[in-house]
């Protein structure tokens, strides 16, 4: 198999940022390996009790998701506590939920269910930025580069609100049809680069997080629609489009089922590069043969690193009617959650990077003396299209002292507007512009870095020239 471990690939994506900015840029990689890692695991201890430390002593995790009802539910919130590691909002951290209105954010729902887990020591997935159902209700008067910015700018909003705070974020969710073409919607109508352009300023807005893509009926292998998400990433992988995992949600439900294939599926996503997940787990009556064999075959695939219940018992589902969870109405564990939580103990296959080999450390934080209050700025492109292109810049503080406040000064090419800015403030947007320090990213500790992102339009994407930065 062509896998790269996961914790190879972080040092390969350290590697590049060491090249591009220096020994400051390794703090920041090293900084979200952290952010982003799973449980150490240790296949040699004993079985797990619960569904989370079944899945942790192979460096896996095991989710659920809930709605912000649920956390005035006695009877959830126990089960979620005791069995669960990895929580996944079911509605509050959609498009319509966190910007009801243009440039209003609100993210109250959110984080109410984000500090409850947290809270417990869960790790959270977010779900989900882009997506062609619950938008804002003000997308639906916008279309063309329009549209496009909005989903931009709604991507910087809530990535911004919860940078480096969350494991995952499913970036775009449910965007290709059942053949395998691109589904119709007003997000796709901007252009078929939507789904790359939401990932590119995904990676800007929360360097560290891990990006996904997220979609149902993508389960079996040479069904056409999982083909078109497969080439997706292929495609991605082989452009450079930041991308990190796919989602597959596993609704066994509403007449799907556990195909026989499952393990290869997730092989072959595996094999590009990404890591996978299961990421909405329900099975029509729980057949505990099908919830036993995905969970069997997530094991049996390194990077299958977690799986994520929709929901906790049959009274919490979408398709309450299938009664398609592990815990029944009156919170009681049914056949299924054995099977899994045996499958889970079965495992033999740990997440790349979660087990340490005996003898051996954690990575060290590089040591650079430096100057005192040195700042660089370095650009890149993030991606570009017929008339604008995205940027980024990546400032860094050289120095051994606190920095306290930046401007970074850079100089466009004729015909270049920059339409937006985040994580910085823009003066200027044609010539020579400056942009400031937002301000939760103003201090830069010894040898820490930060970066911001910008929109342009223009004819060409040429890099900016004359960039420089400055502290006061
Ligand atoms: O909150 C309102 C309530 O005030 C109103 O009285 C009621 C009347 O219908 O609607 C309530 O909102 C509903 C919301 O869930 C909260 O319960 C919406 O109508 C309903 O459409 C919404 O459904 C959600 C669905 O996504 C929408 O697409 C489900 O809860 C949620 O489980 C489901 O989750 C999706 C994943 O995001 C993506 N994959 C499929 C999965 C299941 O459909």
């Amino acid at each position: 198999m062509n896998e790269v471990p996961a914790r190879s690939k972080r040092r390969t994506v350290g590697r590049a940022r060491l090249l591009a900015g220096g020994v400051v840029a390794l703090v920041t990689a090293v900084a979200s390996v952290a952010m982003a890692t799973l449980a150490h695991a240790d296949l040699s201890g004993p079985p797990g009790t619960t569904l989370k430390a079944a899945a942790e002593r192979s460096g896996r995790y095991f989710g659920a998701a809930m709605g912000g009802d649920r956390l005035n539910d006695s009877g959830f919130l126990t089960i979620a506590n005791r069995e669960f590691d990895m929580m996944t909002a079911v509605n509050e951290m959609k498009p319509d939920a966190t910007q009801p209105n243009r440039g209003q954010f609100d993210f109250r729902a959110g984080d109410a269910i984000y500090n409850w887990a947290t809270q417990r020591g869960m790790k959270v997935r977010g779900h989900t930025l882009a997506w062609h159902a619950q938008q804002p209700r003000f997308w639906g008067s916008l279309n063309g580069s329009a549209l496009r910015t909005a989903m931009i700018d709604h991507i910087n909003g809530v990535m911004g609100h919860y940078r480096g705070k969350l494991y995952a974020w499913d970036v775009v969710n449910e965007a290709f049809a059942e053949n395998g073409s691109r589904r119709s919607s007003n997000l796709q109508s901007t252009g078929n680069d939507w789904i790359e352009a939401a990932f590119r300023a995904a990676r800007a807005a929360d360097p560290g997080v891990q990006l996904c893509y997220n979609d149902y009926n993508i389960e079996n292998r040479t069904y056409g629609k999982t083909q078109g998400v497969y080439h997706m990433i292929k495609d991605f992988k082989a452009r450079g489009v930041p991308i990190d995992c796919v989602g597959l949600q596993t609704h066994f439900t509403g007449g799907s089922s556990l195909p026989g294939n499952f393990q290869q599926t997730l092989s072959s996503f595996a094999a590009l590069g990404v890591d996978v997940a299961l990421t909405e787990v329900d099975v029509t009556n729980a057949s505990s043969s099908q919830y036993q064999g995905l969970t069997q075959a997530c094991m049996n695939v390194p990077r299958c690193v977690g799986i994520t219940t929709w929901g906790v018992r049959d009274s919490d589902s979408w398709r309450g009617n299938e009664n398609p969870l592990l815990f029944d109405r009156n919170s009681n564990p049914k056949a299924a959650y054995t099977s899994v939580l045996n499958a889970l103990n079965a495992a033999s296959t740990t997440v790349p990077g979660t087990s340490t080999p005996s003898g051996s450390t954690s990575p060290s934080t590089p040591n650079d003396p430096g100057q005192p209050g040195v700042c660089t700025a370095t650009y890149r492109s993030a991606g570009s299209w017929g008339g604008g292109f995205q940027g980024e810049v990546t400032v860094s503080n050289n120095g051994s002292t606190t920095l306290n406040g930046w401007t970074v000064r850079m100089t466009l090419a004729g015909g270049q507007t920059i339409v937006n800015v985040w994580n910085g403030a823009n003066t200027g947007s044609t010539g020579t512009v400056s942009v400031r320090n937002a301000a939760y990213n103003g201090s830069l500790g010894a040898n820490a870095s930060t970066s911001f992102g910008f929109l342009a339009n223009g004819s060409t994407s040429t890099a900016p020239g004359d960039i420089s930065c400055t502290s006061p």
